[in-house]
């Protein structure tokens, strides 16, 4: 008697339904993303292929609890099993060393934490209610959370700064820095960017202005990259008060932390603030007005927000809408000219 494979019809639906479990497992990566990064695993099997026991052994990890693990992410591409029990990196999982120049370790690591996951849990009632689903999970919003747990607000830090790197040389290429003396970077967390950009335009200097946390480090990165000397590096909260004397103010992935009304109130104190002739260059990301299925970093960044901030991601009407409200006047806008992250440049209005 010979067995019939499955039919066409059967085929698919089976396929279907792969498909969604696939996406269903997406949390399940994430879980274990977060656990392999915690561990510093992709450090140890930098060079080559390790085996699963000597991995537990540095990392004091239970060994076939691990394997399992790693072989879960060599299932959805991010380790490699050449041989059973021997762990390698693909190009993607190299991104956990901490030594990648495009490494998202720090970052794998905040987004793969207990808070993010813990806030998450909340996101239904967030959906049914229109709560903030951090701050029901939490008691505090998200910054003031941040600021009473010094190691977790240092890795924010970090992992800001990794989510900057390409798009930091990207804006020091893409824009014309040529007629700006000083730039300040308002919400510049470490510094990451600025550094870029002074790096590659030797007569700039530059303020770094975020909170006393958020620019804890930003001193030790722009030593590290030789122009502490044209920067300061100035703690403060943008909602009250903002450097006077720049000309050229950039403000890159802080908006979508913020609601409208805040966001308002952001851009008020920057137009209160900045010289009538300098220029503010909103770095971030632009969602399409239609929305389209190829932007999924962008749709997962904009729940996340709502989950973690109470903040949104923003089409181009809705920022020019904002910018004019508040007095500001768009100059350009530049889709995908910080790759992946747009660029938005405005000056005040005449008053
Ligand atoms: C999403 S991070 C972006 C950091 C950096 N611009 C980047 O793109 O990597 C938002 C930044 O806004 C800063 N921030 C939040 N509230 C602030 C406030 N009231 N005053 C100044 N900075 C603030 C945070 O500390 C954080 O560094």
């Amino acid at each position: 008697m010979s067995i019939s494979g499955p039919d066409n019809d059967t085929t698919k639906r089976i396929q279907l339904r792969a498909a969604l479990i696939e996406r269903i497992g997406g949390y399940m990566t994430a879980h274990a993303l977060g656990v392999v990064a915690d561990l510093g695993i992709a450090d140890l099997i930098k060079d080559g292929v390790r085996s699963s026991d000597e991995l537990a052994a540095e990392t004091g990890a239970h060994e076939p609890s691990l394997r399992r693990v790693l072989r879960l992410l060599a299932s959805v591409g991010v380790t490699t099993e050449p041989e059973p029990t021997r762990f390698g990196l693909t190009e993607v999982g190299a991104l956990l060393r901490s030594d990648s120049p495009d490494s998202l370790r720090a970052f794998t690591r905040v987004f793969c934490s207990p808070m993010w996951f813990t806030a998450w849990q909340g996101l239904g009632q967030a959906v049914t209610t229109g709560e903030l689903a951090f701050s029901q999970a939490k008691g505090s919003d998200f910054y003031t959370s941040l600021t009473a747990d010094t190691e977790f607000s240092a890795l924010f830090h970090e992992a800001m700064g990794e989510e900057s790197r390409i798009a930091a040389a990207r804006v020091a290429a893409a824009y014309d820095f040529s007629h700006a003396i000083k730039v300040v970077d308002l919400g510049g967390g470490d510094g990451t960017l600025l550094a870029a950009i002074l790096t590659a335009h030797p007569h700039l200097s530059g303020t770094v202005f975020d909170s006393p946390s958020g620019v804890a480090d930003a001193p030790a990165v722009l030593g590290k990259a030789g122009v502490a000397d044209r920067c300061e590096v100035q703690p403060g909260d943008f909602f009250q008060d903002i450097p006077g004397d720049g000309d050229l103010y950039l403000i890159k992935s802080v908006f979508q932390d913020w609601n409208d009304e805040d966001a308002l109130a952001l851009l008020r104190s920057c137009r209160t603030r900045i010289p009538e002739s300098a220029t503010l260059l909103i770095v971030g990301t632009v969602l399409p007005e239609i929305p389209s299925a190829d932007q999924s970093i962008a749709y997962f960044t904009d729940v996340n927000m709502m989950v973690m901030a109470g903040g949104r991601e923003r089409t181009e009407s809705e920022f020019r809408t904002m910018l004019s409200e508040t007095g500001f006047t768009v100059q350009s806008v530049r889709f995908g000219a910080a790759g992946p992250l747009s660029m938005i440049q405005a000056t005040p209005s005449a008053a």
